[in-house]
């Protein structure tokens, strides 16, 4: 089997690694060699975070992509995050550990049928959250995250129509902070949706002193009992600034590994899912591995390419995000 044989199997090249190996050292040697960058989001391994370059949320990861002048970019996240990349610096080239690292919420949006929904309603504007496919972005007027959605819909005319996908919990938290009324794409992330209400409340019963926080990818009933809602760096950056010494977390538990590191002392309780089965972690970001992102960097494989066309569309709405971010200090 070649290489691109086995990455349309299996994601990756497999490699066989020598064992007595020291994979940082290795990957720090070929980052050097190669002028590249390691840009990971806060739900990779604990392994992947520690010698990432730079680690953030979608926003932060979007910025860092757009700016950076290393000539590769390994994206340890997910495959809409390496299309992002892509298309905001089209002339490097960004590898992606596992390419066959997807997203239950992006699939939830197939773009032909997003298309004729959006056929549906000529006079509104089209917001999509980030977490969706390069040809999505591209039906779009402005992307956002979950850290600048808000502001985005409120940076807009109060009478402006406006169509948000994928995510109908993201939707629905923007509808009821800015009061505006949008037509939402049924989609949902399948981490953020499995933590439950009756769990979380005897979890709170057993530690009343902890601080409940939420991602808005969770249903609304879960946010109602939060005491924060934010993106990943805005509930890392919550559990720095509170005062608690406890908190429980609904996201994925990627995070947690940060916010250990900066809060020496404070004890992280992942959410508890409705089903004693699930767990929150999430299989797509999981399935990259130190090992895979040394075998990518190394062989410059698998590559995530985002077709010309589909960039020149793209870019324009994701380009409005990061103005407009940037005006609002975000
Ligand atoms: P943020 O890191 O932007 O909060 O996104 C969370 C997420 O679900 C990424 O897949
Ligand atoms: Fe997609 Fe949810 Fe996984 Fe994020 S956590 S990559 S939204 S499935």
């Amino acid at each position: 089997m070649n290489a691109l044989e086995e990455i349309n199997l299996k994601g990756f090249v497999d490699e066989y690694i020598d064992p007595t190996l020291d994979l940082f050292e290795e990957i720090e040697k070929l980052k050097k060699e190669k002028n590249a960058v390691i840009l990971a989001h806060y739900y990779q391994d604990p392994d992947i975070q520690d010698i990432a370059d730079y680690i953030g949320d979608s926003l932060g990861l979007s910025q860092q992509a757009a700016k950076t002048d290393a000539n590769i970019i390994v994206f340890a996240g997910v495959h809409f995050m390496a299309e992002t990349a892509k298309i905001l610096s089209p002339d490097k080239k960004v590898l992606l550990p596992d390419v066959k690292a997807g997203c239950s919420l992006s699939d939830s949006c197939p773009p032909h049928l997003f298309r004729k929904f959006k056929e549906k309603y000529p006079d509104h504007l089209v917001i999509t959250y980030v977490n969706c496919t390069a040809e999505l972005k591209a039906l779009s007027d402005i992307v956002c995250t979950s850290s600048n959605a808000v502001q985005i819909v409120e940076s807009l005319p109060k009478d402006q129509k406006i169509i948000f996908g994928p995510d109908r919990n993201l939707g629905a938290y923007v509808m009821k902070k800015t009061g505006r009324d949008m037509v939402l794409w049924n989609g949902a992330c399948m981490v953020h949706e499995i933590f439950s209400q009756e769990k979380i409340t005897k979890l709170k019963e057993r530690h009343p002193n902890a601080k409940f926080i939420a991602h808005p990818e969770c249903e609304d009933a879960i946010l109602k009992m939060a005491d924060y809602i934010g993106s990943t760096t805005g509930l890392l950056n919550y559990t720095i600034k509170d005062s608690a010494t406890e908190f429980i977390v609904a996201t994925e538990t990627g995070i947690i590994h940060q916010m250990e590191k900066e809060n020496p002392g404070k004890t992280f309780i992942p959410a508890p899912p409705n089903n004693s089965c699930a767990c929150n972690d999430c299989p797509h970001m999981k399935r990259n591995t130190l090992e895979k992102l040394y075998l990518c960097l190394k062989n410059e494989l698998p590559e995530v390419d985002v077709p010309r066309e589909i960039i020149e569309k793209a870019r324009l709405p994701i380009e409005r995000m990061l103005d407009i971010s940037a005006k609002l200090g975000l």
